[in-house]
């Protein structure tokens, strides 16, 4: 314990100085807990959501309010508020503001509602296929579960709002980490913008699989001046509400594709696919960057793969996390640097160069046409 507490008071030193890298140390630390009140915890977060808990200690900012109108204002019974939360006055922080907010609330309920009934199966799941790793999309831990045959991100476009949250649950996991477009981290200048040659194609960058479009809208905040179009893919469903909301001035146009047929954009000066590939086997991720390879302008295009490459000594706890999320969902895994070569050299791909950034879990791994 003591070592520990030397360890946390160091870290926090380097998070004061604003040090890269110094918030996850923090997070790595704090990780020791007890294993037999995570289950309390983890459902009373849950049920905050429901009632609206958060939300009414922020309403009552520093003034706070008393058990009783917690009690009234959530439909509580004001006994069973007391044994859930043990203090008699209640006002809002710092943490629970920020749990307020829509995209925590949503990945509470994506984490409660989606993720953890899927480890609960662990134990059961295992014993019935022998201990052995999964290797089906359709009958992992995740369909157990949930009884379900769908794939993962079949239920989720099935089962609403599991989809929102989910989105949700993504943007919160990337919340205050730096993105792989950031300063210091993959050189925008100098590998995209520099060299951008619109004579063959004038889109800059194509967002494969991008979600709500959370990376392009920051891709184009962060670089106000670039040069090209930047176009949002991913499938019907997600575009179909991602157009709902979309401004006439967005910084980027949205365009359904299924990354399983051949990409419809040609010669793009990059094509980024962040957190793509680890939700599939080698077989699919080879399926998907095959039908981006004839897109690909030899000399020009480049792949960014913005994804966990595994320490195989020693995994951050982010990356072992999602590996574990990777395993109850998808049943795959996270890969090392050797697996993402192996897959690119499947396909045809070069390797280019890995970029990392301290302290967050993603890199970007640059591939291009082979010669
Ligand atoms: C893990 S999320 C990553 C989203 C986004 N790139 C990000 O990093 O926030 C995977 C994305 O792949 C999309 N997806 C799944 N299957 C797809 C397919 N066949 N074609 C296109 N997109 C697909 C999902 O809708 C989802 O948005």
């Amino acid at each position: 314990m003591a070592s520990l507490l030397q360890r946390i008071a160091a870290a926090g030193k380097t998070y004061e100085g604003n040090e890269a890298g110094s918030r996850e140390d923090l997070i790595n630390l704090s990780r020791a807990r007890s294993f037999w009140a995570e289950s309390a915890m983890s459902a009373h977060i849950r049920l905050a959501v429901d009632v609206q808990l958060f939300q009414h200690l922020r309403d009552f900012g520093d003034i706070g309010l008393s058990a009783q109108t917690l009690a009234e204002k959530t439909g509580l019974d004001v006994l069973l508020l007391g044994r859930l939360i043990e203090t008699s006055s209640f006002h809002a922080t710092a943490l629970s503001n920020g749990l307020s907010e829509e995209i925590y609330q949503h990945s509470i309920s994506f984490g409660y509602d989606a993720a953890r009934p899927s480890f609960n199966a662990f134990p059961e799941y295992f014993k019935k296929i022998g201990y052995k790793q999964p290797t089906s999309l359709t009958d992992g831990p995740f369909q157990d579960a949930h009884r379900t045959q769908l794939p993962f991100f079949d239920w989720l476009v099935a089962t609403p709002p599991n989809l929102q949250h989910f989105g949700s649950f993504m943007a919160a996991y990337r919340a205050g980490k730096a993105n792989w477009y950031d300063p210091g981290f993959y050189p925008v200048a100098d590998r995209l913008i520099h060299g951008f040659d619109s004579s063959m194609s004038d889109i800059l960058l194509v967002d494969v699989g991008g979600g709500e479009g959370h990376d392009m809208t920051l891709f184009a905040a962060q670089h106000t001046f670039h040069p090209g179009r930047i176009v949002l893919q991913d499938r019907e469903p997600v575009i179909a509400s991602v157009v709902e909301t979309l401004k006439a001035d967005s910084p980027f146009e949205a365009q359904a594709h299924d990354f399983f047929t051949t990409q419809p954009i040609k010669g793009a000066r990059a094509y980024s696919l962040h957190s793509i590939l680890h939700d599939w086997g080698d077989d699919d991720g080879v399926r998907i960057l095959e039908n981006l390879k004839p897109a690909l302008r030899p000399g020009y295009s480049r792949v960014l793969l913005n994804e966990i490459v595994l320490s195989e000594e020693n995994p951050t706890l982010a990356a072992a996390s999602m590996d574990m999320m990777m395993l109850a969902h998808f049943a795959v895994r996270e890969r090392t640097e050797a697996d993402w070569k192996a897959i690119l050299e499947r396909v045809g791909l070069k390797f280019v160069k890995i970029y990392t950034y301290p302290g967050v879990a993603e890199s970007v791994i640059e591939a291009e046409l082979a010669s």
